[in-house]
């Protein structure tokens, strides 16, 4: 006989289960709150597109691209990629559907699974979740870019305002905001210049994957976490000292609005992020209880983005946040779904009393209670046993006499109280009882 296969799930993706994904859904839905009270509506866009969109937005030689992608040939011998996230398609969006012909700026969120090929650990997996927030404006023609850095801030602040607002709903801890400058392609091509320079010097000391960086990408060598490296990275020059008027103007002004708005940050030079696409304002949140994989929500701005892509010249500014770290905190912090449970468990015993059982749960259902009805009859005992396994509220009984009189018994399960009284007393009375339990 052929040896029976084992099948699992693929290392880095997993299974979701009940009652871990009450509290994503109940994640979900904050968000949904918190981003429609700012005017975000929802955009979904592919989970799947030209790895052409991905290589010219995020960069030839950023890990996510050099590395991570999962990209296929498709029937046309093109080649697709497995989103590893979401801002290149909102902006392909953006200029696919005339986005600029709409009320400026366009305010988007998303959420759903990204997909990069890292090494798994904890908070880091293959596939994983984002929920994101995107702004896009088009730049009028002839418009002084000068002109607008105190506009361009206060998006940049109400974006930050509103993702800090979305994680104290949510209700997580140890929440703490960095902020950066990275300037922009006047001012940063001769910073990138000089640290080329200042780690030349010190190349030998450096480890391969810096020593690789100086050329390919030497900002990223801020983000060392090497500790060997450490020492080295603090003497260098910061780009805080070389931003151009325009690009130091709108890193004060950001700074100001937040502090208007009660968002406390504080300044992390060495915050360059790992996608090329941004410009100006970086930022990323850490939370409690993560470990090394900490960062919950990066983000930043990317003016030129979607003209990069063959749109109109745009201003675009957001953030993504990691669902499954955000999780992963909440549930550190005991803040995980609480079990499925029930609201009532209906107990039927005989043929009439299964009618009036279907008819009650449908009824009940209706109402929005969540209601387990055993398909065969069950000793009541044995039911009352199975309501109490799943933390039903309440047991509706449902035999020979309660038909008769049109009387049932309702036991409160954790009490252990019984009653008799009509149906309309019954959904009263579990009415009131989920208002004081909710
Ligand atoms: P990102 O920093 O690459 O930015 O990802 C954002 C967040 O997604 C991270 O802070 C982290 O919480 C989560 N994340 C990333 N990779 C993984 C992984 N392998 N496993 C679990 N969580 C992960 C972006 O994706 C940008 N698109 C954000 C953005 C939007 N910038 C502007 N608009």
């Amino acid at each position: 006989m052929a040896e029976k296969k084992k099948f699992q799930a693929i290392k880095g993706t997993r299974d979701l289960l009940p009652p871990d994904t009450e509290l994503w859904n109940r994640v979900e839905q904050t968000a949904r709150e918190v981003f429609g009270t700012f005017g975000f509506g929802e955009i979904r866009p592919p989970i799947f597109e030209p790895t052409e969109l991905f290589a010219r937005s995020i960069g030839m030689d950023t890990d996510v691209v050099g590395k991570e992608m999962y990209s296929f040939e498709d029937r046309d011998e093109t080649s697709v990629s497995l989103r590893p996230e979401a801002t290149a398609s909102v902006c392909r969006a953006y200029i696919e559907h005339g986005m600029h012909a709409w009320p400026q700026p366009v305010k988007l969120y998303y959420t759903g699974p990204m997909f990069r090929r890292e090494r798994p650990q904890k908070g880091r997996y293959r596939q994983f979740y984002q929920i994101g927030a995107e702004v896009l404006e088009m730049v009028p023609p002839n418009q002084d870019p000068a002109k607008n850095i105190g506009k361009d801030a206060a998006v940049d602040a109400e974006v930050i305002e509103m993702v800090m607002a979305f994680f104290a709903r949510s209700g997580l801890e140890g929440v703490e905001l960095a902020i950066n400058s990275i300037g922009d392609r006047q001012c940063r091509p001769k910073y990138v210049e000089l640290l080329r320079a200042e780690l030349m010097k010190v190349k030998d000391k450096l480890g391969p994957d810096s020593q690789r960086r100086i050329l390919t990408n030497p900002l990223r060598v801020l983000d060392s976490k090497l500790e060997s490296e450490q020492g080295i990275i603090a003497g260098l020059p910061r780009i805080s000292d070389h931003l151009c008027a325009n690009c130091a103007a709108q890193y004060a002004e950001l700074k100001r609005q937040l502090g208007m708005r009660g968002v406390p940050y504080a300044e992390n030079w060495r915050l360059v992020r790992g996608l090329d696409y941004y410009m100006r304002t970086t930022f990323e949140i850490t939370a409690r209880g993560l470990g090394s994989q900490n960062a919950v929500c990066g983000g930043g701005r990317y003016d030129g983005l979607v003209e990069l892509l063959g749109g109109p010249p745009t201003k675009g500014i957001g953030f993504a946040i990691g669902e499954d770290r955000l999780i992963l905190s909440l549930e550190e912090a005991g803040k995980g779904g609480a079990a499925l449970g029930r609201d009532v468990f209906v107990a039927w015993m005989g043929e009439q009393a299964q009618g009036a059982a279907i008819l009650a749960a449908q009824k009940l259902r209706a109402s929005g209670f969540r209601v387990e009805l055993p398909p065969v009859e069950q000793k009541f005992g044995k039911a009352l046993g199975q309501a109490d396994k799943l933390g039903a509220r309440y047991a509706l009984i449902l035999g020979d006499d309660e038909i008769r009189t049109g009387q049932w018994t309702v036991k409160t399960l954790a009490s252990g109280e019984q009653a008799k009284m009509s149906e309309a007393e019954f959904l009263e009375m579990s009415r009131k009882g989920k208002r004081l339990s909710s």
